[in-house]
């Protein structure tokens, strides 16, 4: 008997506000036709003024809750990936209890930059197979807009705002990779990439929160290798192989990187959910939104094979097999 943590609930929410690439033509030395080609980003949704990460965060975990017939006070522990919190201090994870009236149980954040989702799922993952907890929500959420240096044309046209949740329950398994829920984690980071994309503020240095930068050419190099490596490591850990996947679920960052690591796992383009044509790169948030709206569509089906992989800022990458 093996406990496995599994999926029983999925949600997402994206502010109102649709920005479309022809937007930033007025401000910016840029194209709708220059974004799309080379990112596959055609709109993005910010958040409103007074909008914040803990909102988001909390209409997405009410749609998960919704979905898995759960009340909060059934749930364990929230963890939130993001690195655009309300505050400081507290997590997004408290805020978001306290504003979904949950009695007990414990939250905490996650930051692993557009990898965060993948590092808060591991955790959760941990906490389940362990014993300490049954049911863990766990949210990607980011008000990237926050973080945006409007006058920088390579940055502030790739990033959106939004949040997805996922309600993982412990369950029995046999122990195979048959076995519904996450079968198999893999995690990585190297600080000495650190330039390569970072927030130029924070609460030991500047005093201030900062705006993103990214040499998003020199991480492109990067990205397509790591992430294949480390899909593949998770698959192999689990026992299984590119072959066996159903559905690799991408961090949404740029197409040309999630159809080079398809082509690289001979995964076809049919086998690949893509977002990121209607969100931009939501960071920690990119992963539930897609795999909420894969779910939406009826295209990810239960007992399908998915692989889930991210990198960003650190570099942190990783990956995560799981049997929907
Ligand atoms: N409009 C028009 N031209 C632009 C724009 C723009 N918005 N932005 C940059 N350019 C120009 C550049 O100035 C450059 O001009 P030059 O040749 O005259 O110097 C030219 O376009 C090419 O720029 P590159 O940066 O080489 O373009 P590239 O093809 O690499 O695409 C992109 C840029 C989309 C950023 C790509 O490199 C990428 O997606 N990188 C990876 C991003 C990523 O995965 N990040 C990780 C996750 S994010 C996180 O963790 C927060």
């Amino acid at each position: 008997m093996t406990i496995r943590a599994v999926a029983v609930g999925i949600g997402h929410y994206l502010p109102e506000r649709v920005v479309p690439n022809s937007e930033f033509e007025a401000t910016l030395d840029t194209s709708d036709e220059w974004i799309r080609t080379r990112s596959g980003i055609e709109r993005r949704h910010f958040a409103a003024d007074g909008e914040t990460t803990s909102d988001l965060a909390t209409y997405a975990a009410r749609a998960a809750l919704a979905d898995a017939g759960l009340d909060i006070n059934d749930i364990d522990t929230i963890i939130v990936a993001t690195s655009t919190p309300d505050l400081t201090f507290p997590s997004v994870a408290t805020m978001v209890q306290h504003k979904l009236g949950m009695q007990g149980g414990f939250g905490f954040d996650v930051q692993a930059v557009c990898a965060g989702f993948i590092y808060a799922l591991t955790n959760a993952n941990a906490l389940i197979i362990s014993g300490q907890v049954n049911r863990v929500l766990v949210i990607g959420a980011e008000t990237f807009s926050r973080i945006m240096d409007w006058t920088d044309r390579s940055t502030c046209v790739l990033f959106g705002d939004g949040a997805g949740a996922l309600i993982l329950e412990a369950q029995t398994g046999k122990g195979t990779p048959q076995d519904r829920g996450i079968l198999a984690v893999d995690l990585n980071s190297d600080g000495k990439y650190r330039d390569m994309l970072y927030v130029d503020g924070g609460v030991s240095t500047t005093g201030t929160s900062g705006k993103l930068r990214m040499m998003g050419n020199q991480l492109f190099r990067h990205a397509i290798e790591k992430l294949v490596a480390t899909a593949e490591t998770a698959l192999a850990k689990a026992g299984l192989t590119d072959d066996d996947v159903d559905w690799i679920v991408p961090h949404q960052a740029n197409i040309r990187i999630i159809k080079g690591t398809a082509k690289k796992m001979n995964v076809s383009m049919d086998h690949v959910i893509v977002t990121v044509q209607d969100h931009g790169n939501t960071s920690a948030a990119s992963i539930p939104l897609a795999l909420s709206i894969a779910v939406e569509r009826g295209q990810i089906k239960r007992g399908e094979l998915l692989v889930t992989e991210a990198i960003g800022g650190g570099l942190a990458w990783g990956a995560v097999v799981i049997r929907w």
